[in-house]
C-alpha cells in the first residue's frame, strides 16, 4: 500500500470517532485533508466544526461545512489530526505543515486528541524529525541561538527563498538533531523562550488515541 493509501485508511477509520451532532475539532495536513473528505460523507451528522488553519477551513467550507470561531465554542468531543512523529505513549512532533500554534489551541478545547498517521509515523524517540518552533519574527535570531544552546541546529523554514509566515503572521524555525529523551520537560523549557509562541512538541498534552495506518490494517493505540 502506499503513504497515501494507508493515510486514507485511518481517515476513514477516524470517522467511528465523530461524535454525532456536535462539533468535531479539525487538524491540517495531508492525512487531515482524507480526513475531511471523509466526513464529508457524513456531513448531515456534524453540527458544525473548528479549524486548525486556514487550508483547513477552506477546505471544510468547501464542502459546505460551518466552521466555527473558536472563541464561540467552550467544548468539542474530539479534534483529530495528523502528527510528524508519535511515540507508543502519544507524544508528538507536529507542524510540518506550520499549523502547530492553531493546532495546539484547537486541541486544548477538545475533550480527546484523536492522532491519524501512517505507520511511519511511529517512533521509539522523537527528534528525528526536525522540530517545528513557531517565533515572533523580530525574535528568530536570539531564539535560535538558545534552541542551539539546548544542543539542536535551528533553521528558519524559508517559502520561495523568504521567511514563511504562519497563518499568524510569525516565523517557523525547524531545529534539527534534538534528543527529545523527556518531550514533557522539553516541551516546558523551549515554550519558557522569550519570543516562542508555540513548540512543535505535544507531551504534556499528547494524543488520547492514535489510529496507526499499517498494511496489515489499521492499528490502535491509546
Ligand atoms: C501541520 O502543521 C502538522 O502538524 C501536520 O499535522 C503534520 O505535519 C502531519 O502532516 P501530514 O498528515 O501531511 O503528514
Amino acid at each position: 500500500m502506499t503513504q497515501d493509501e494507508l493515510k486514507l485508511e485511518v481517515a476513514k477509520a477516524a470517522i467511528a470517532y465523530v461524535v454525532e451532532n456536535d462539533i468535531v475539532g479539525v487538524g491540517t495536513g495531508s492525512t487531515a485533508n482524507f480526513f475531511i473528505d471523509e466526513l464529508a460523507k457524513i456531513k448531515d451528522k456534524v453540527k458544525a466544526t473548528v479549524a486548525s488553519s486556514e487550508a483547513t477551513a477552506a477546505r471544510l467550507r468547501a464542502h459546505g461545512f460551518e466552521v466555527l470561531d473558536l472563541n464561540d465554542v467552550t467544548s468539542m468531543p474530539v479534534y483529530i489530526d495528523g502528527a510528524d512523529e508519535i511515540t507508543a505513549s502519544g507524544a508528538m512532533i507536529k507542524g510540518g505543515g506550520a499549523a502547530l500554534t492553531r493546532e495546539k489551541i484547537v486541541a486544548s478545547v477538545a475533550q480527546k486528541f484523536i492522532c491519524i498517521a501512517d505507520g511511519s509515523k511511529l517512533v521509539p524517540t522523537l527528534g528525528k524529525f526536525p522540530l517545528p518552533v513557531e517565533v515572533i519574527p523580530m525574535s528568530h535570531a536570539v531564539v535560535a541561538r538558545k534552541l542551539n544552546a539546548l544542543g539542536g541546529q535551528a533553521k528558519l523554514r524559508l517559502k520561495d527563498e523568504k521567511p514563511l509566515v504562519t497563518d499568524n503572521g510569525n516565523y517557523i524555525l525547524d531545529v534539527h538533531g534534538m534528543q527529545i529523551s523527556d518531550p514533557v520537560a522539553m516541551e516546558a523549557s523551549i515554550n519558557n523562550i522569550v519570543g516562542v509562541v508555540t513548540v512543535g512538541l505535544f507531551a504534556a498534552q499528547g494524543a488520547d488515541v492514535c489510529l496507526l495506518g499499517t498494511t496489515n490494517g489499521v492499528k490502535t493505540l491509546q
